[in-house]
């Protein structure tokens, strides 16, 4: 699998702009920093129901972004590690935790290349929600997730689904994006997920599309065990903001008859020997 630069330049800035720029506007749809500081959740089911109770685990929240996912599962009771690249999401990370009073260590670093301190610590490592496509060396970021796992401790991954990666438009229906593969793909970018109007140069961004097989792939290949893998297809969040919402107030992707799936999850469990295949 290719591998890349742990921070692009490009992608690097775009990162920088996004982390100072989101959750600041009432506008902004994804990140509600009030909400959360008045003791809100920014978790889901899905994640929730994977990580089971995390009292009292020690927990690392891989690309973390500003924090609001790491500091909601503190509120859970977990002991928060995050660690994300962009020095500008781990300082405000930081902020973010004094703001809200909770306990958290923030770490600037490539999830594939964690730092030595970070190994063998971990009862859960959790990543989630615009992960694995913007990471040029699964294989590197798997082992890295598996290598920061106690024996018996588990990874949680819930990201967006390859199908509904390859989506570019719902409506009009425009699917011209790469499905799998692994190789860069780059897109022209203007604004951001969570808001269309970030204050930022337009730019193009780079994804690594990778399907289902390579993902399950890297994780054995990194030696975890895979004991569930799940294809969703309803989600609480906007879907990247694409699709429409049902009268039950859950997002679809209606296709035919039926609906494609918007989101996957998968949990693995560390062996007391990390083998690899
Ligand atoms: C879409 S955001 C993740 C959103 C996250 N689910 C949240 O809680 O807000 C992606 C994050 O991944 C980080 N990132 C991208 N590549 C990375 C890498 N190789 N290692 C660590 N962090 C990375 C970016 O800096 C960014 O903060």
């Amino acid at each position: 699998m290719a591998a890349d630069a742990d921070r692009p330049a490009v992608d690097g800035a775009l990162w920088d702009d996004l982390a100072e720029f989101h959750g600041t506007d009432p506008d902004d749809r994804s990140y509600d920093v009030e909400t959360f500081l008045a003791g809100g959740q920014t978790l889901r089911g899905i994640e929730r129901e994977l990580a089971g109770d995390v009292t009292g685990k020690e927990l690392l929240h891989l690309q973390c972004h500003f924090g609001m996912d790491t500091l909601s599962w503190a509120r859970l009771g977990a002991r928060v590690t995050g660690v994300d690249s962009c020095p500008e999401a781990v300082a405000r990370a930081r902020r973010l935790a004094e703001r809200a009073g909770l306990e958290a260590e923030f770490v600037e670093a490539a999830a594939q290349r964690l730092p030595d301190a970070l190994a063998a610590r971990f009862d859960l490592v959790v990543a989630t929600y615009g992960v694995l496509s913007w990471v040029g060396d699964l294989d590197a970021w798997m082992s890295g997730a598996a290598s920061a796992l106690r024996p018996g401790g588990r990874l949680v991954l819930v990201d967006s689904h390859p199908v509904f990666q390859a989506v570019l438009t719902f409506d009009p229906f425009v699917a011209d994006r790469p499905h799998g593969g692994g190789a860069p793909h780059h897109d022209a970018m203007t604004g951001g997920y969570a808001h269309a109007d970030v204050p930022a140069e337009p730019r193009t961004s780079t994804r690594y599309p990778y399907s289902l097989g390579q993902i399950v792939r890297a994780a054995t290949s990194a030696g975890l065990v895979v004991e569930r893998l799940g294809e969703h297809t309803e989600t609480e969040t906007g879907g990247r903001h694409l699709l429409p919402q049902g009268p039950d107030g859950l997002y679809r992707f209606p296709f035919s008859d039926t609906c494609l799936p918007i989101l996957y999850s998968l949990r693995a469990v560390r062996p007391s020997a990390l083998g690899g295949a």
